[in-house]
């Protein structure tokens, strides 16, 4: 397959992502890197593994306008998936049926609770003892579309924001591949907002 990630800032997924796929361990290829924020060390890093890259930024364009210039860029380089990792906007309705069940998000926490940002501090202020990641679909929603990877993260009392958010990451790491990988290898469909995998042959 070829993937197209959109990022905003750090990439350490974008990374993970990029890795797997180097290994073999995901069939496809990271063919386009594209950042809103021009100064994403995202977009260095990229830049450093020889991925093409792009900076379209966002900033005082309105979302369609700057979509469109998304979307011209993603077809040009004739993506087939779409991977959000660490993209701080949220897509149109218009641009997800651009890409129908072909876009992924990584969440900070497990969905459906914790959406939105800062999702790591919100559950430790929660109290929550156990918290984690989520790959998903994208639908036109907030972190809403159906689920297809979760992995779990204990909370310790000594805990802070930052030290859950870095063993969350650890699990990020394995749980982006790992939800491509499915998708891209087994058979799958979406009943209700169920993703539902075939049993491997
Ligand atoms: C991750 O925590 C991801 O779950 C969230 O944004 C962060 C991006 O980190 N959506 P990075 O840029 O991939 O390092």
């Amino acid at each position: 397959a070829r993937v197209g990630v959109l990022l905003s800032g750090r990439g350490s997924n974008f990374l993970a992502l990029a890795e797997a796929c180097r290994r073999g361990e995901v069939p496809a290829e990271i063919v386009l890197v594209v950042s809103n924020r021009p100064e994403a060390p995202g977009l260095a890093k990229a830049q450093e593994l020889g991925v093409p890259t792009v900076a379209i930024p966002s900033k005082g364009l309105a979302r369609e306008e700057h979509e469109k210039h998304l979307l011209a860029a993603l077809h040009q380089a004739q993506v087939d998936w779409v991977c959000l990792a660490g993209y701080m906007r949220l897509l149109s309705p218009q641009f997800v049926a651009a890409f129908p069940n072909r876009i992924l998000n990584i969440h900070p926490a497990l969905l459906p609770a914790f959406p939105g940002l800062d999702a790591q501090r919100q559950a430790w202020e929660y109290g929550v003892k156990v918290s984690g990641c989520t790959v998903h679909l994208v639908d036109a929603g907030c972190d809403s579309g159906p689920i297809v990877v979760q992995r779990v993260v204990e909370v310790r009392d000594d805990d802070t924001p930052e030290t859950l958010a870095a063993r969350i990451l650890e699990q990020e790491h394995i749980a982006y591949p790992q939800a491509l990988r499915l998708l891209l290898t087994r058979r799958w469909h979406i009943e209700g907002r169920r993703v539902v995998f075939a049993r491997e042959a």
